[in-house]
């Protein structure tokens, strides 16, 4: 006789894809363990729709292999309330009707807020992965997220030491906090071999940058408080038009992004722009990077499980540890910074980094074996 026992994971933003990814593969994989455990295990994916461009999610199923979404709740963009207001009523509905015993959500944009806390206000278990970290900065709406998100989760799956001492600090009990490693590094890891097979072919946007033999430069830039207002976003583009200069600098420009340079009229003649690209292209043109430019979260944490140096445009990180210890350089908006840490970098002085403790491809499965323990 078997128990069944069923969890809803929740993706809604392209971050968010390939930290599913894992989890799923992995809860796949653990499903005969527990049949012979006595649980029945079953788990669905909900798509909250709040990236719907098709180089912004679908491809990312697509690539990492990640079964569809069993609800798309096609949410799209919006102000925050009103986005996040839209997920929670839809999340809702879904919830009711298909009625989870665990909801499992990742990382922190406006998805995993909107759809943990609906979760727990129907009296759901919550599990977030990626919980703990801080930049101690409310003005990021993503700070504000991932706050709220670990006060009503069950279970707190943390990426890095810092993010277990901020949850002890704030008095989250300690038997719900669990140090795992990082499921975005297990995807990172399982897929550096798909590059590098002979079979694979980076596309020609890429391709015209990052596979001529010589070196180049990757830039990632689309956090509303460095690209929404030209007297922020002018300063910091001149600094990286000069490394431009230097290095040909690759960047797949986000959408909102786009806008703002068209509408500030910002332009360099060392820095290519191009859509939006797929996890395999975007891990191939970073891994052969000599440099990153970025003030994306989740590419601090990639580049220093590369090797790569990274400079990223923000005051603070919310991932220490890829400072501490990593490749990455936190230089803020100030042009000076930028330029002297990109110089650094290119004259081959830069960090080398080493790989923080549990970034070993295995969180995923470590994350499931403790939710086995807890579905017993
Ligand atoms: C979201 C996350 C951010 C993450 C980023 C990565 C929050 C609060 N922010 O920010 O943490 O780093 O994703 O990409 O959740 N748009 C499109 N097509 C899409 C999606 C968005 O054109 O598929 C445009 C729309 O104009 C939209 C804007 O991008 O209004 C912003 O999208 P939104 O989801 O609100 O936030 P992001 O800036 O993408």
């Amino acid at each position: 006789m078997t128990r069944p026992y069923s969890i809803c994971l929740v993706a809604g933003a392209r971050p968010n894809f390939m930290k599913l990814a894992p989890i799923a593969h992995a809860l796949q994989a653990g499903k005969s363990a527990a049949r012979e455990a006595g649980i029945d295990l079953r788990f669905s994916i909900v798509h909250t729709g709040q990236h719907y461009d098709a180089n912004m999610s679908e491809i990312f199923f697509r690539e990492l292999e990640i079964p569809a979404p069993d609800r798309h709740l096609e949410v799209g963009s919006g102000s925050h309330a009103e986005q996040t207001a839209k997920i929670m009523v839809a999340f809702e509905k879904a919830l009711i009707a298909d009625r989870p015993d665990m909801v499992v959500v990742v990382g922190d944009v406006n998805s995993t807020v909107a759809c943990s806390l609906t979760a727990k206000k129907l009296g759901v278990c919550v599990a977030h992965v990626e919980a703990g970290l801080r930049s101690f900065d409310m003005g990021m709406p993503e700070e504000i997220n991932r706050k709220l998100t670990d006060a009503i989760s069950d279970l707190l799956f943390v990426t890095e030491e810092s993010g277990v001492r901020n949850l002890r600090s704030e008095g989250v009990p300690s038997e719900r906090i669990f140090l795992v490693g990082n499921v975005m590094i297990d995807t990172l890891l399982r897929n550096l071999k798909r590059i590098e097979s002979p079979e694979f072919a980076p596309s020609e946007a890429v391709r015209t940058i990052c596979g001529t033999g010589g070196r180049h430069a990757v830039l990632t830039l689309h956090r509303p408080s460095n690209v929404d207002h030209r007297q922020t976003l002018a300063p910091i583009w001149g600094a990286i038009a000069e490394v431009g200069r230097n290095i040909p600098i690759l960047f797949p420009v986000h959408p909102r992004t786009r806008g703002k340079i068209a509408a500030f009229g910002l332009d360099g003649p060392g820095i290519t722009m191009i859509d939006p690209v797929g996890y395999l292209d975007m891990l191939y043109a970073v891994k052969g990077a000599a440099l990153v430019i970025t003030d994306s979260g989740g590419l601090q944490e990639e580049t220093t499980a590369l090797g790569v140096p990274c400079v990223t445009i923000r005051e603070n990180t919310e991932r220490p540890v890829t400072v501490d210890i990593g490749t990455n350089y936190l230089t803020g908006t100030h042009p000076e910074l930028i330029l002297s840490a990109a110089r650094e970098i290119l004259s081959g002085k830069g960090k080398k980094g080493v790989v923080p403790p549990l970034w070993d491809g295995h969180a995923a499965e470590r994350i499931v074996d403790l939710l086995m323990k807890f579905m017993k």
